[in-house]
């Protein structure tokens, strides 16, 4: 009889995704109950609970209407009772967050369960800047690996091929995780480098908002390329910064690192309303609530979290681009102002 069973905490965009591949995979793994528990954080929807739509239509019709979930995902709307007798926890929810959710199902999850963080972003504390996989396992005392690549959900619900990166540096654990995520069209490489992986997830947000920015300004492919090359070192140069030079450079060229950069540059939703922010001159929150249905963005609140970061640091002279980003996301200066000072050398980073 199977022996593990997972449960998804999160159900937007990506976790609905991510739980449809695991709601297929589970039913060829022998050692995986068949039913995966997905928390549904509960809202009405033309009048009727979320968790009741996807229990009897098969489908969470707001974060990603158009596609069917497998039968064995079932929708619970008290993570304390989604999360009771999972063996596998997948984190998948906007990272602001994450602190409500593990205080409430704190207590609740196995000593011997392991978990896994699908989300892009940072958290700021006391100590300085923890990732999401230091902050689940602290609360929850259990194993965390990470999950980040060139991951669109919505591309990947239609089962358009791409690749991503776990991070997990137990290698039998690494073989689970594979098996839960591993498909055809959504090929995972698993590297040791958990904080690698999300430092990546995570800071590709802020270069996102970044080449919104010059979408909004209309200039270029050139330009856009200009600011995916430097912010693509300032996020290496900060990841290795916080790590203590601990991240593997190869990280940088998984999905996770380079690639992701790339596709959230061109097609997340983070460019997308910086190029909004341009032209509509609306804050960031208010772009967010009027055209994204719910969804959230990370990356304008993670420009927030890297900056005050730098800044109590005495660094931020060394970070001008993501420096560039937070005072035009926050303090009013004109987005043309993102190219100041960006002549810096990264040559002997
Ligand atoms: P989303 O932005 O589509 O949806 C927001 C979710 O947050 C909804 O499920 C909503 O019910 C929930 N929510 C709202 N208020 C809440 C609260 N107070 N407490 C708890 N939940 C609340 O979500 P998503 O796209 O699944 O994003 C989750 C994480 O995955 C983020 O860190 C994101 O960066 C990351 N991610 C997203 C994508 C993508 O393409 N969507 C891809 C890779 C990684
Ligand atoms: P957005 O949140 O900007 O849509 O990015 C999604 C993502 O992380 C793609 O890998």
């Amino acid at each position: 009889p199977p022996t593990k069973r997972v449960c998804v905490l999160g159900s937007g965009n990506w976790g609905s995704t991510a739980a449809r591949i695991i709601g297929n995979n589970v039913l060829r793994l022998p050692d995986f109950d068949d039913r995966v528990n997905i928390w549904v954080y509960e809202e009405l929807v033309n009048g009727r609970k979320l968790t009741e739509i996807i229990n009897t239509q098969h489908e969470n019709v707001k974060y990603l209407p158009g596609h069917r979930l497998p039968d064995n995902v079932t929708a619970v709307a008290d993570a304390r009772e989604a999360v009771r007798g999972a063996t596998h926890i997948v984190v998948v929810i906007p990272h602001q967050f994450v602190q409500d959710l593990l205080a409430t199902i704190r207590g609740t999850v196995d000593p011997g369960a392991r978990a896994i963080s699908l989300i892009k972003g940072i958290a700021i504390s006391s100590e300085g800047m923890t990732t999401m996989t230091q902050i689940i396992h602290r609360a929850l005392g259990i194993p965390v690996a990470s999950l980040s690549g060139a991951n669109i959900a919505d591309e990947i619900a239609e089962e358009k091929y791409c690749e991503t990166t776990i991070g997990c540096r137990d290698a039998a654990d690494a073989a689970a995780w594979r098996s839960l995520f591993d498909t055809s069209y959504f090929q995972v490489n698993c590297v040791a480098d958990v904080v690698g992986v999300e430092f990546c997830g995570a800071l590709k947000n802020v270069v996102a908002v970044g080449a919104g920015f010059i979408d909004g300004l209309g200039l270029g492919n050139n330009t856009k390329a200009a600011i995916i090359r430097i912010g693509f070192l300032e996020m290496r140069r900060l990841a290795m910064h916080l790590s203590g030079a601990q991240i593997q450079d190869a990280t940088f060229m998984e999905s996770c690192g380079m690639a992701d950069v790339i596709t959230t540059c061109y097609g997340g939703r983070n460019r997308r309303l910086a190029e909004e922010f341009v032209k509509t001159g609306k804050r960031m929150s208010q772009l967010e609530q009027e055209l994204l249905n719910g969804q959230k963005l990370q990356g304008y609140l993670t420009a927030g979290e890297v900056y005050s970061y730098i800044e109590s640091r005495g660094i931020a002279e060394h970070f001008p681009l993501f420096t560039n980003i937070y005072q035009i996301c926050y303090q009013g200066r004109h987005p043309r102002s993102i190219f100041d000072g960006l002549n810096v050398d990264f040559s002997r980073d």
